[in-house]
């Protein structure tokens, strides 16, 4: 029985939106300490909705295609929506993740919020 689904298979061997973004918005980066894999998502934001992204992850199989799937579902999106994904409509949208792999697809949540929450921040700090 195969472990991965084909599309995680697919993400993981041709990420989509690797790499980094220069001046970009919004910065997360989350790890995990269990198995020492960690996430950076940039965000471009123009008017509220995020006109790039794009992610660095030193970490498994599940976390690179977790990552790239997750950057696809917001690309394009309202920021307001971005902050909704979970960790499950990612797992979902790669036809599952393994049980003991889903922690995987938490970093892409949490990294994506963390993302969002320094753009907000930044946000604040120009306007006072
Ligand atoms: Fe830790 Fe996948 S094993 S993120």
């Amino acid at each position: 029985m195969a472990l991965y689904s084909e599309k995680v298979m697919d993400h993981f061997k041709n990420p989509r939106n690797l790499g980094s973004i220069e001046n970009a918005d919004g910065i997360g980066e989350v790890g995990n300490a269990k198995c020492g894999d960690i996430m950076k998502i940039y965000l471009k934001i123009d008017n509220e909705i995020i006109t790039d992204v794009k992610f660095e992850t030193f970490g498994c199989a599940s976390a690179i295609a977790s990552s790239s799937m997750a950057t696809e579902l917001i690309k394009g999106k309202p920021v307001s929506e971005a902050l909704e994904l979970t960790n499950k409509a990612v797992a979902e949208a790669l036809d599952g993740l393994p049980p003991h792999k889903m922690h995987c697809s938490v970093l892409a949540e949490e990294a994506i919020n963390d993302a969002i929450k320094d753009y907000l921040s930044k946000k604040e700090k120009a306007n006072s």
